[in-house]
C-alpha cells in the first residue's frame, strides 16, 4: 500500500486497488462511485490502478492531479479515445468533444459564443416561460419523476436557446440515442451489439432527421433579423486548414447540443430540488428571495444576481452532487506524477471532483451548507472546486449551465409547491451514464402557487 507520506519515493508500480474477480471495481462503482474514491485516496494516496470488468485505469487524486489536468494535460491526455467512438457514430470525427491540440483549440473559438453566459441571460424570459408551460400541468397530488421530468425541460430550453428549435417529440429518440452511446462508448460498459438494436437504429435516424431539419432550417434563414446561434457560426466557420465545416459535422454538433444538458444540467438541478427540499429552512429562503425578485416584473439578468441564496445552491449542489465527477482520458505522451510512470495508452481517471470533499478545501465537507461560501473561515482555493473538470476541455457551457440550474429551479419554485415524495426519502447518487439520482427519485405536487 503505498501512503501519502512516502509519495517522494520512486516506485514503479501503483497501488492496486483490489476486487471481485472478473468484475473489479465495478459493483462497488454503481453508487456513489466519488464516496468510494475519496476513501482509495485516503488509503492510497494521488494515484492508484483500479479494475473495472476487463479494462484497467490509472486514478489521480487530489490537488495536484487537479493541477495537473490544468496545466499539462492537454499535452500528455486524450480524448480521442474517449469521445471518438461517439463522434464517428455520429457521423463526424470533428467533433468538439473528441479533438485535441490546435483542430480542437479552432474548434472551441468558434462556438464560445454560442455556448456563452449571455445568449442566456439575452433569452431569460424564453427558459422561464418553457418551464411554465410543463409546470402549468403538473395537478394536486401528482407524483413526479423529478430527473426525466427535468431532462424534458431542460433539453427542451437548450434546443430552442442553442439551436432555434425544440427538440418536441424527438426527445425519447435523442435520449436513446445518448444513453446507449454513453455506455457503448464512453463508459465502455455495454457491448457494440446495442448499436445494431432496431431501436436503436431507429432513434439515430429520427435524431439525424432532427439535425438536419435545424441546419437546412439555418441555412434558409440567415441571422438577418435574429441573433445568430451556434449553427449560423459553423455555417460561416472554416475549419483550421481553412475549408468549411462538412453538413455531418454540423448535424453531429446539433445533436451534441441538444445533448449538452440532458444529463449534466438534469441531474444538477435534480439534486438542487432535492437538496432544497430536504435541507431544514432552505426552502423558504429560496422561495422567498424567488418571490421577492419575481414580483419586481419579468426576470431579468439584475434580477438573477439579487438570488444570492439560490445561487450558493447551485454551487454548493455542484461541489456536493458532481454529476462529472472524474475525467477520463487516455496518456497521448508518457509523463511522471507523483513519482508514478504514465505510460503512453494507459487509460486514466483524474478524480477531479475528489477535493470537494477533502477538509483541507471545505471545512465539513461531508454537509452541504449553502452558506460556506459567505464565511469569512472559507478560503478559495484555486482549481479545488471543479465540477466543470479542468484544462483545455473544461465545459464550453459552464456560464450558461449555471444560469440554466438558477432559472429552471426559480420558476418551478415560483410556479408550484412540492414536497420530497415520501417526505423522508433519501437520495441515492447512481453512476450511470453519469452520476444522477435515479428514476425513483419523486416529488408530490401540493398545488400550484403562482398569484
Ligand atoms: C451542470 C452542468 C454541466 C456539467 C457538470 C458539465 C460538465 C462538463 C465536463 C466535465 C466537460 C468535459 C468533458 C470531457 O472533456 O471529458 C464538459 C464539456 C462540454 N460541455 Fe458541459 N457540463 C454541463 C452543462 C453543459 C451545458 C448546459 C452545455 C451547453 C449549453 C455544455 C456544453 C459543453 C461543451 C460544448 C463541452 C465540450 C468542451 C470541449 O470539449 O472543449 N455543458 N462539460
Amino acid at each position: 500500500m503505498q501512503s501519502q507520506a512516502n509519495k517522494n519515493k520512486t516506485v514503479n508500480q501503483p497501488p492496486r486497488v483490489g476486487g471481485l474477480p472478473i468484475l473489479g471495481s465495478a459493483l462497488k462503482m454503481r453508487v456513489d462511485p466519488l464516496a468510494y474514491f475519496v476513501d482509495l485516496y485516503k488509503r492510497h494516496g494521488p494515484v492508484f490502478e483500479i479494475k473495472l470488468l476487463n479494462q484497467t485505469y490509472l486514478v489521480m487524486a487530489g490537488i495536484e492531479a487537479n493541477h495537473f489536468l490544468a496545466r499539462e494535460g492537454d499535452e500528455c491526455l486524450g480524448s480521442d479515445v474517449l469521445f471518438g467512438g461517439f463522434a464517428q457514430e455520429l457521423g463526424s470525427e470533428a467533433l468538439l468533444t473528441a479533438l485535441d491540440g490546435p483542430p480542437h483549440k479552432h474548434q472551441r473559438k468558434i462556438q464560445r459564443r454560442g455556448y456563452s453566459r449571455e445568449s442566456i441571460l439575452n433569452s431569460i424570459e424564453d427558459v422561464v416561460r418553457i418551464t411554465g408551460g410543463f409546470t402549468s400541468a403538473w395537478q394536486p397530488n401528482a407524483i413526479l419523476p423529478v430527473f426525466p421530468t427535468l431532462q424534458r425541460i431542460v433539453t427542451e430550453q437548450l434546443g430552442h436557446l442553442l439551436l432555434g428549435r425544440s427538440c418536441g417529440d424527438y426527445f425519447d429518440d435523442l435520449w436513446l440515442l445518448l444513453n446507449t452511446n454513453m455506455k457503448v462508448h464512453v463508459m465502455k460498459t455495454h457491448p457494440m451489439r446495442l448499436l445494431t438494436e432496431r431501436r436503436y437504429l431507429r432513434a439515430k435516424a429520427r435524431g439525424n432527421e432532427l439535425a438536419r431539419t435545424v441546419l437546412d432550417w439555418q441555412r434558409a434563414h440567415p441571422p438577418v433579423d435574429r441573433a445568430a446561434n451556434l449553427v449560423d457560426d459553423l455555417i460561416s466557420a472554416v475549419n483550421e486548414k481553412g475549408e468549411p465545416y462538412s453538413d455531418q459535422m454540423i448535424m453531429a454538433t446539433i445533436l451534441g447540443a441538444y445533448f449538452a444538458g440532458m444529463d449534466t444540467v438534469a441531474a444538477t438541478a435534480s439534486f438542487m430540488l432535492y437538496a432544497i427540499l430536504k435541507t431544514p429552512g432552505l426552502l423558504k429562503r429560496v422561495t422567498e428571495e424567488v418571490d421577492t425578485v419575481f414580483s419586481q416584473g419579468p426576470l431579468t439578468a439584475d434580477g438573477l444576481r439579487q438570488m444570492h441564496v439560490l445561487h450558493n445552491t447551485a454551487m454548493e449542489t455542484l461541489r456536493y452532487y458532481p454529476v462529472a465527477a472524474f475525467t477520463p482520458r487516455t496518456v497521448s505522451k508518457p509523463f511522471t506524477f507523483a513519482s508514478f510512470q504514465f505510460e503512453q495508452g494507459r487509460q486514466v481517471f483524474v478524480a477531479n471532483t475528489l477535493t470537494h470533499f477533502l477538509p483541507e478545501f471545505f471545512v465539513h465537507p461531508e454537509v452541504f451548507d449553502v452558506d460556506r461560501y459567505d464565511r469569512p473561515d472559507y478560503k478559495k482555493v484555486p482549481q479545488a472546486l471543479a465540477p466543470y473538470t479542468l484544462g483545455a476541455h473544461t465545459c464550453l457551457g459552464a456560464g450558461m449551465a449555471e444560469v440554466q440550474l438558477m432559472l429552471v429551479i426559480a420558476s418551478i419554485l415560483r410556479n408550484v409547491s412540492l414536497q420530497l415524495h415520501p417526505a423522508d426519502y433519501q437520495v441515492t447518487v447512481y453512476a450511470s451514464p453519469i452520476p444522477n439520482p435515479g428514476q425513483k427519485f419523486s416529488v408530490r405536487v401540493i398545488g400550484q402557487r403562482k398569484p
